[in-house]
């Protein structure tokens, strides 16, 4: 056990959700990982402690400017244990987006420590059915109360643990995805890389419009040109296009996704072309035309891989593979849980 953490476990313990009953994100398991930060005295007090809320001053900065960030991995039940997926480069990436968000690095190593106690200590809320898990969630908070623009002298690391089914209500079905054409996500020299709460929030005007018409999403363009392909926003995107993958390339306002990472690695490994570049909206419309946009598929902690079966974009209807799951999009599906089951050998190491 890491040596300065304290625990203090919750003797009030709730019932856990039936395995059928586990909608994204909406039951909390029994108890929280909470640590403090404030300017000359480093990240101090890690504890374990009963879930519950929080207090906090109504001029604490995070309610203000919004100077918070989040992450999101996985605990997998497999045979012999509970495995994480990658959770290295998540903490990674926890530290890319402080950095944008000008919030004090967290010490990677010492996290990883205390995110293991606490998913050791919640280790009976890890479902077990295929297709759930237990989803964590790392986020940290501006807490200063204090009106100036300015970044926090103080900040709330936390740690909460969710047991979840699939991303999308319908499962591994293909979901229908709108393109936004008027909003914007991010442009370059912007927050899009970081996991950052504004990113999430400012899309909901664009999302209400999807949903209304039968979307489950929103695919995001380029916010100068209008034309390049970025993400959705839950998930990044892939394209099959005559036997070759294609993604949108890192440019600076596209997040870093680590199933992304892992289905590159995985499709270069089996020897089959992937490419990371722009991808305009009307090459996949005239693509779609000619019959060879092949498959599409999301890829995201939350979302795995979610096959998309249609595009909806200014009037136009892209439908891919006649709204079923293509061979790439469920072979990969199967070999990333697989891995985070256990189920499969992880040749490349990527559960702990
Ligand atoms: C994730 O995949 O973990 C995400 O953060 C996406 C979303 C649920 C915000």
């Amino acid at each position: 056990m890491s040596t300065d953490l304290e625990i203090v476990k919750n003797t009030n313990l709730k019932a856990k959700p039936e395995k059928d009953q586990l909608p994204f994100g909406r039951t909390f398991t029994d108890h929280m990982f909470v640590m403090d930060y404030e300017t000359g005295k480093g990240w101090y007090e890690p504890r374990i402690i009963p879930y519950e809320p929080i207090t906090l001053d109504p001029a604490a900065m995070i309610f203000h400017y919004g100077q918070t960030v989040f992450e999101g991995l996985k605990a997998y039940r497999a045979n012999d244990g509970i495995l994480l997926f990658r959770p290295d480069k998540n903490l990674e990436r926890l530290n890319l987006s402080s950095e944008r968000l000008s919030i004090p690095p967290i010490d990677e190593e010492r996290v990883m420590g205390y995110l293991k106690e606490l998913i050791h200590l919640e280790q009976d809320w890890v479902p077990s059915t295929p297709g759930t898990s237990l989803y964590v969630r790392p986020y940290i908070i501006a807490t200063e109360p204090n009106l100036s623009v300015a970044p926090s002298n103080t900040y709330k690391l936390m740690i909460i643990l969710s047991p979840v089914g699939s991303y999308f209500s319908g499962g591994l079905t293909p979901v229908k995805i709108s393109v936004e054409d008027k909003f914007t996500r991010a442009v370059k020299g912007g927050t899009g890389m970081a996991k950052t709460a504004g990113n999430y929030s400012s899309a909901y005007q664009a999302q209400a419009k999807a949903y209304k018409d039968g979307n489950a999403d929103v695919l995001w363009l380029d916010g100068v040109e209008k034309r390049y392909i970025e993400e959705v926003g839950s998930m990044n995107i892939f394209f099959k296009i005559n036997g070759e993958v294609v993604t949108p390339e890192l440019n600076g306002s596209i997040l870093h996704g680590i199933t992304r990472m892992s289905v590159i690695e995985l499709l270069k490994k089996w020897g089959i072309p992937v490419t990371e570049r722009k991808v305009s909206i009307d090459e996949l419309h005239q693509l779609s035309e000619k019959g060879q946009l092949e498959e599409a598929f999301g890829t995201g902690t939350a979302a795995v891989i979610s096959p998309v079966g249609e595009l909806n974009w200014a009037g136009e209807k892209m439908i891919i593979n006649n709204h079923e799951i293509g061979e790439l999009s469920q072979k990969l599906y199967d070999t990333i849980t697989g891995i985070q089951t256990g189920k499969l050998e992880d040749s490349q190491n990527w559960t702990v």
